[in-house]
């Protein structure tokens, strides 16, 4: 949530921030600022409410050759999107920017009874905490932030910038992701790396209790308590082209139809279809330890939660002696669950960010229990601070609905499953089809991506007024019908819900009426026949229905029928899930909504 960059070298300064924010506007877009300061400390501070367009209609009348300076794009936690709310904010010579939050900003506040504070932000506090510690430069800028850090209670990634010190940026990080990026003649600060992409491939990731003071040429990090860190430079692996549209209108259709390929990604050197097995080394488990395992605890948010359900009917069909438990992050964190012996937690994640999974994944390894990440982002905390763990490897996902991660997130949850059956020596040929099938599913995705887009446009188009929908589905099909749900409701607006089918008599059922459609996912399988009633029982009470099926005679009256027709089918509820992601595209495209940054959202969630 939110985004941060910075500058200090040769170029100009205002350039690099406005083009790192709109990098990083998906990670928040309610309103966005930045400053830049002369050689002499002259600050030029520009805020605006909204996009980052409007933004740079204030920066066309102020245009400066500045070649220092912080910018951020906000996702509002404290106080409505305004500018006056926007960051950085200025605290005498401070200028600061700030993601996460300061939850003893009151207190901190109450203290600082002489400053006027213009905003309702937690952040404004801390500028204003920093720059009483700062004493208009009596002491070092760095000096003063950590006395002010070792104060505050909560999460933070900032970058600070002062009119007395314009030749210095000072950036510190607890809970929430800073990259500085090493280039030549400068130094850039950015909350994801994508930002940096064009200007360097070099990158420093700060750990939580870090504190760095850059220079156009120099970087110096130091805990807290004043400890010298000697920092790793890495590399960023991702490239321009993968954070860019590439020709589609948005990133959510053209992460949608990168799935054959991002899928590729997340199989390759994992699957050995030949001798049906597949072979995860990140996770970091010898044989015997996997042998081990009677229980498998799966963390997430969200899609990533909707992916370990998915994962969780696969995984136990053929591990039988593991128990799979799935759990929302939120909630898991403050409840007192019992985490049995013989555990493994997967945290999945995309962004590696997701406060409540990270604060899950602390919890869990506090209890001496083994974790496994099942991580997009390279090098973010959760993939840090995991045990062990395996990339999906879809590349960056931009569009702030999630698509391609969950297809890869349920697969690779899948595979560490199998690589667990393998080494309990499940034998017969269910592992081997199950394999198979993963290998085959690259092309039956790219199959269906090839052929239904037509028809679920035309549908969308039909369906596009309606403002409530139910997605239904029974066994795999029901996490892939929650999932689908929330693709609808998060990008169109449209009020969706997921039952599971047999849930249906037990209270949803009194809502079918014509201001509902429904969309019903309905593989074949052992609870076809049972599907196909309940299919019955709401036709009956005046259901408009949108089937997806890959059962080619299914014949009852239904107004819209999607086959799925594929040779896959174990997964078939994921290529299901990719007419439901399709679906709910179109349908924000009729709706004349912004695609990749629906309304209050914002793609990596970093703050409770
Ligand atoms: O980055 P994460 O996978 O941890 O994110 C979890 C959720 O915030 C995320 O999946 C969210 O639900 C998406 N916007 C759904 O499309």
């Amino acid at each position: 949530m939110c985004g941060i960059v910075g500058y200090i070298g040769e170029k100009n300064a205002q350039n690099f921030l406005i083009s790192g924010l709109k990098r990083l506007e998906y990670r928040g877009y309610d309103s966005a600022g930045i400053v830049t300061l002369d050689e002499k400390g002259k600050a030029t501070l520009l805020r605006a409410k909204g996009k980052i367009a409007n933004l740079e209609e204030k920066l066309a009348k102020a245009k400066r050759d500045d070649h220092i300076g912080i910018g951020h794009t906000r996702w509002a936690t404290h106080g409505e999107p305004s500018e006056t709310n926007a960051h950085p904010h200025k605290a005498g010579p401070i200028y600061l920017v700030h993601n996460g939050i300061i939850e003893n900003y009151k207190e901190l506040k109450a203290e600082l009874s002489d400053f006027e504070f213009q905003s309702e932000t937690d952040t404004e506090v801390l500028a204003a905490l920093i720059n009483s510690f700062y004493q208009d430069g009596k002491y070092p800028l760095a000096n003063a932030v950590v006395q002010a850090l070792k104060l505050v209670k909560g999460t933070y990634g900032i970058a600070v910038a002062s009119e007395f010190a314009p030749e210095e940026i000072v950036v510190a990080r607890s809970g929430s992701p800073l990259v500085i990026g090493v280039g030549h003649d400068e130094t850039l600060v950015a909350s994801d790396a994508s930002a940096l992409l064009g200007h360097t491939k070099r990158a420093i990731y700060l750990n939580d209790g870090e504190v760095a003071v850059i220079g156009k040429n120099s970087i110096e990090i130091k805990t807290l308590n004043a400890e010298p860190v000697s920092a790793k430079v890495e590399e960023i692996e991702t490239n321009l082209a993968a954070i860019q549209k590439g020709g589609y209108d948005h990133f959510l259709l053209k992460e949608i139809m990168e799935q054959p390929e991002s899928l590729t990604e997340t199989l390759r050197g994992r699957v050995n279809a030949k001798e049906g097995t597949v072979h995860l080394g990140g996770p970091r488990l010898s044989v015997e330890e996997l042998r081990k395992i009677r229980h498998l605890l799966i963390v997430g948010c969200g899609t990533a939660y909707h992916a370990g359900l998915l994962a969780s009917y696969y995984i136990e069909q053929f591990t039988p002696e593991v128990t799979v438990e799935v759990v929302i992050a939120s909630e898991y964190r403050y409840r007192s669950a019992y985490i049995p012996e013989d555990s493994v937690a997967l945290i999945v994640s995309q962004s590696g960010e997701t406060a409540d999974t990270l604060a899950c994944l602390r919890e869990i390894k506090k209890q001496g229990v083994r974790t496994v990440g099942i991580v997009n982002a390279i090098g973010s905390t959760i993939a840090r601070e995991v045990d062990g763990g395996t990339y999906v490897h879809v590349g960056p996902e931009i569009s702030v609905a999630s698509t391609k991660a969950f297809t890869s997130q349920v697969i690779a949850m899948v595979m560490f499953g199998l690589t667990i059956a393998q080494a309990k020596g499940v034998k017969g040929t269910m592992l081997r089809l199950y394999v198979e099938e993963i290998a085959r599913l690259p092309e039956a995705i790219r199959s269906v991506l090839e052929t239904v887009p037509k028809t679920v446009k035309r549908i969308a188009e039909k369906h596009a007024k309606y403002e409530h929908a139910i997605y239904l589905g029974r066994d795999t099909a029901y996490p892939a019908a929650m999932e689908g749900a929330l693709k609808l409701k998060e990008v169109s607006y449209v009020d969706a819900n997921a039952y599971a089918f047999g849930e249906l008599k037990h209270g949803p059922l009194a809502l079918i009426d014509d201001r509902f459609f429904e969309v019903v996912l309905l593989p074949k399988g052992v609870l076809y026949e049972k599907a196909v009633s309940n299919i019955e029982e709401v036709l009956a009470r005046g259901g408009h229905m949108v089937v997806v099926t890959n059962v080619t005679d299914f014949d009852l009256p239904v107004e819209d029928v999607i086959l799925i027709d594929a040779k896959v089918e174990k997964f078939a509820p994921l290529l299901m899930n990719l007419v439901s992601q399709l679906l709910a595209y179109y349908m924000t495209v009729c709706r004349g909504l912004n695609v990749d940054q629906p309304r209050n959202l914002a793609k990596s969630v970093t703050v409770e």
